[in-house]
């Protein structure tokens, strides 16, 4: 990726992503051999230089924190590294350590005295005090977390019905930008960025629930729906890249209002059920243009966001349309919108198409990558939503009927299911069942059956909004 095309903060993650690859081989290396190894010294010098290095542009903390099975770098969710570093993660969880903070004053003992300890098994017990556990073993410029104790502090993760007002407030929203731009009037930029901000936090708060929210559609109100799960889509895809917070409202804004112009294609066109005649086409290819130029005569908006406009169909290989000449490539930005687009709009039931199943729509997106699809970002989006996505409705093989709740990172064929339905019809209390946990496992539990919602006759949206017990 070119550094050019994000704007600036981006290359302070590189390096702190860098120091966190150190950080990781200094783990190994202190698994495998004692404080005095030459492997283990040569490791521990690593780090510690990048993390000097590293103070010239950062003051403070290396803060390493575990939520379920993924990594944050302070507040920024590292998949990636959650599954490359995978065992450091268990190492951690394993002995009781939820976070790690590693201050300028660290040195090599402090380092070495930690690993060891963790080496030998001990563990940092629930009712322990964190601070007294580092003293007794003399470990100084290190601090610890306990699992938890950080997504306490935060809070408001798993409010789900929260969650769903936010999403329904987006969809508001979006309909009164839609009636502004078809009145010809300016937009509510203001409304729009105060949208793709609180989606953005509660995607860093809680990934997996906000993109359960997508697989909530609308038949009458395709556009606006549409437009919000585009956006959630692109912004989780955004935050996995590690983007800073300027780019990913970038980002965001770009991906709620990239359709803009098809505002000003006849519904009848859109809607029509039978082939299109060339003239039709030409209007629906007219879009892109329009809508760079409608969000082009609103202040304020990112040039960036602009280009996802104009080249959200665009495809990877510039073989979409409008046909834009001296670039060899889409912006990363649309690229990622294009395929967020695509996806949603694959997984949709629309007057000329019946959806596909979550499963069916992501294996065409790694099939046209290359071409359509950025061959670096489709399977990141793919193991993003994993291969049952959070929202799926699935049969499972001893014949019950659920929906996905979470995506599993490590073992995505085993997801979370919220159990909605048996033989004899709906529960009156669903429960979450852990495909991954070993009572599924004894028993052989696994999905047998993606189902479309609609097809089943299940209102999604009601289990959704639902709190499990
Ligand atoms: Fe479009």
């Amino acid at each position: 990726m070119r550094s050019d095309e994000y704007p600036e903060g981006l290359e302070s993650l590189e390096r702190e992503l860098a120091l966190l690859k150190r950080f990781y081989a200094l783990w190994k290396a202190g698994m495998l051999y004692p404080g005095d190894h030459p492997m283990w010294r040569h490791a521990c010098r690593q780090f510690l230089e990048a993390f000097t290095r590293l103070q010239g542009s950062r003051s403070g903390e290396f803060v390493l924190r575990i939520v379920g099975d993924e990594f944050y770098l302070e507040d920024t969710l590292l998949v990636r590294e959650s599954i490359l570093y995978y065992s450091l993660l268990q190492d951690l969880k394993k002995a009781g350590i939820g976070g790690v903070a590693v201050s300028p004053s660290v040195g090599p003992t402090d380092l070495a005295a930690l690993v060891s300890a963790v080496r030998e098994g001990e563990v940092l017990r629930a009712s322990e005090d964190p601070d007294a556990f580092l003293r007794e073993r003399n470990i100084h410029g290190i601090r610890l977390e306990k699992p938890g104790e950080w997504k306490e502090e935060r809070g408001r993760g798993g409010d789900r019905t929260r969650l769903t007002e936010e999403y329904r407030n987006a969809v508001a929203v979006m309909g009164e930008i839609s009636r502004q731009v078809e009145e010809g009037r300016r937009i509510r930029v203001d409304k729009a960025r105060r949208v793709v901000s609180s989606l953005l936090e509660r995607i860093k708060e809680n990934r997996t629930a906000v993109l359960g929210l997508t697989s909530l559609k609308s038949h009458d109100d395709y556009t606006c729906y549409h437009s919000i799960n585009v956006l959630i889509l692109s912004l989780s895809l955004g935050t996995l890249l590690s983007l800073d917070r300027p780019a990913l409202v970038a980002l965001g804004m770009g991906a709620l209002l990239h359709d803009l112009g098809k505002i000003t294609v006849p519904r009848e066109i859109l809607q029509k059920k039978g082939p299109l005649t060339e003239g039709e086409w030409s209007i629906i290819r007219s879009h892109p243009v329009k809508g760079a130029d409608i969000l082009l005569a609103q202040p304020g908006i990112h040039p960036l966001s602009v280009a996802v406009a104009m080249e959200h169909h665009a495809h990877y290989d510039m073989g979409g349309y409008p046909k834009i000449r001296g670039k060899e490539r889409p912006s990363l930005f649309s690229r990622i919108v294009e395929m967020a687009d695509v996806y949603d709009a694959m997984t949709t039931t629309r007057p000329y198409q019946r959806a596909r199943t979550p499963e069916q729509a992501l294996r065409i997106l790694l099939k046209d990558s290359g071409f359509v699809f950025d061959p670096a970002l489709a399977p990141m989006f793919v193991a993003m939503m994993g291969i049952y996505p959070a929202g799926t409705l699935v049969r499972l093989s001893d014949g019950r009927w659920g929906v996905v709740s979470e995506g599993a990172v490590v073992e995505p064929r085993y997801p979370v299911v919220k159990v909605i339905a048996d033989e004899n019809g709906p529960l009156t209390r669903p429960f979450l069942l852990d495909l991954g946990g070993d009572v599924a496992r004894e028993r052989g539990l696994e999905v047998a059956e993606v189902l479309l919602p609609e097809e089943a006759g299940v209102d999604l949206e009601g289990f959704l909004d639902q709190e499990a017990p």
